[in-house]
């Protein structure tokens, strides 16, 4: 990982609410950014973690976490040197570390609490053991599916430094979601930084977007070409797994063949991550995002003539250059008009050499954060009202360990709302169905049925 890197992480960090603390003593959350490249830089690293890990006496709440391409190689050893480390992540994750960040607090409610690691894209939990014993096996895993972007977002650093697409041979993933199931299981997220493209280049050149660039059409080649709803599909077909969830999914490339897989397959839940990033047709275009707010809205329309009981969540930048208070005002239009069920919040921050950064960041950062503002309550209002209305039925949780207190179990719904039920003895792992009877925070409570 290199400089860069390191800034890219400031600067996404900081677009989520972050402050650089002037003092380790004085951080919430230390990232130790590494290289692989001298052993004793290795062991440097783990030094270093190591006198930090002493803050942790102080102040439990501190988030440690190992980032880079030490990360990536030493997965293992550094979670079993520093039991105080609470985030190993490898370089391909470095756009993940807002969303890690936040689930290491999820995860933080849980009783243990356990660890994330997010190396090639594979999040594990601390209590999976090693290969071989699977008395407590892990519950959900996440399966890399595709690398790069080929998307050009005039805001995003991804392009450059993910570089071009590639999809993974469907055969490596079924392959490997038939190895996790067979390890216990129960879910797997499918992750790309963007699936629906899919298909589009395979490493030996094959693919929709031929060799040449040309674009071939699925219908005349139905057996060999493979597109992101076919592999849902094969996934369905060719493995057990009771939950497929994936992300990240690009409106443009969000089409009909995908919502009539995501209701055709049983094991694809009801949830779709599809980030919007705007309402305003200017800033869209702006953004070069490919779509408008309208086509945006209809595809939501398709979908939820598809999968009715989706579940719907998205980013969304405030501030980006030339962003109006009218624009802001389109933008929260369509979240009010959507109700997204969840929704990621970001304040522009210009990114070296990306094309908005030519641009002046011209939206001043008390109007970023007074929208920033205004988009969190509105998600906090929409959010509550739509826990009230799950109260009284009942759901399938898949449970994913203990919750905060004893007795207590911590599960998703297929919608991927958090959960939480009382029973006697561990449910970690199981499929149960649950009432909802209280829901406080972002949380729901249930009993079991
Ligand atoms: N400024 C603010 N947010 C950004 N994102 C990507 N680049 C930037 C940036 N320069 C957000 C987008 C993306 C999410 C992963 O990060 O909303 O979907
Ligand atoms: Fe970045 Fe996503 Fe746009 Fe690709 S599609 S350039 S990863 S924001």
């Amino acid at each position: 990982m290199n400089e860069r890197d390191s800034e890219e992480v400031l600067g996404m960090l900081t677009a989520q609410g972050y402050e650089v603390a002037p003092q380790p003593e004085q951080a919430d959350v230390i990232l130790l950014n590494t290289c692989s490249v001298r052993q004793h830089a290795e062991e440097r690293a783990l030094g270093k973690m190591g006198e930090l890990s002493v803050l942790k006496q102080e102040r439990p709440e501190l988030i440690l976490g190992i980032i880079g391409c030490m990360a990536k190689l030493q997965q293992d050893a550094i979670f079993k040197r520093l039991p105080k480390v609470d985030l190993v992540a490898g370089p391909a994750e470095l756009y993940d570390l807002p969303y890690l960040l936040a689930e290491i607090q999820e995860k933080r409610q849980q009783d243990p609490p356990q660890r994330v690691m997010a190396v090639n894209r594979a999040f594990r939990p601390l209590e999976q053991k090693p290969a071989g014993d699977y008395r407590t096996p892990g519950v959900k895993a996440f399966v890399t599916i595709m690398e790069g972007c080929d998307k050009a977002c005039t805001y995003c650093i991804v392009p450059t430094t993910r570089g071009q697409e590639v999809s993974r041979p469907a055969e490596d993933i079924i392959a490997e979601v038939n190895r996790l199931v067979a390890a216990g299981y129960r879910e797997v997220t499918l992750l790309g930084q963007n699936v629906n493209s899919y298909g589009k280049r395979f490493p030996d050149g094959s693919g929709y977007r031929g060799p040449l660039g040309r674009l071939r059409l699925l219908e005349d080649d139905p057996v060999t070409l493979l597109d992101f709803p076919k592999l849902l599909r094969l996934i369905e077909r060719r493995t057990r797994v009771p939950r497929i969830r994936f992300t990240t999914s690009h409106p443009f490339d969000a089409n009909e063949r995908l919502f009539e897989a995501m209701r055709d397959c049983e094991s694809v839940c009801e949830s779709l991550h599809l980030p919007v990033q705007s309402g305003s047709d200017r800033t869209l275009r702006a953004m070069r995002r490919g779509y408008t707010a309208q086509a945006y809205l209809k595809k939501i329309e398709r979908l939820r003539h598809n999968v009715p009981d989706i579940s719907l969540s998205t980013d969304l930048i405030v501030g980006f250059p030339g962003e109006t208070e009218e624009d802001f005002e389109a933008t929260a239009r369509l979240m009010r008009e959507i109700r997204f069920d969840n929704a990621y919040i970001f304040k522009y921050s210009p990114r070296p050499g990306t094309d908005a950064a030519a641009r002046e960041d011209d939206v001043p950062q008390e109007v970023k954060e007074h929208r920033n503002q205004t988009l969190l309550t509105l998600h906090q209002t929409i959010m509550q009202s739509r826990q009230r209305s799950l109260l009284g039925t009942t759901t399938e949780l898949l449970i994913e360990g203990p919750g905060k207190w004893p007795g207590q179990w911590f599960g998703r719904t297929r919608g991927y709302f958090s959960a939480i039920v009382d029973h006697h003895e561990s449910l970690t792992g199981r499929f149960v169905q649950a009432r909802i009877t209280r829901c406080a925070g972002s949380t729901l409570f249930g009993e079991l049925v």
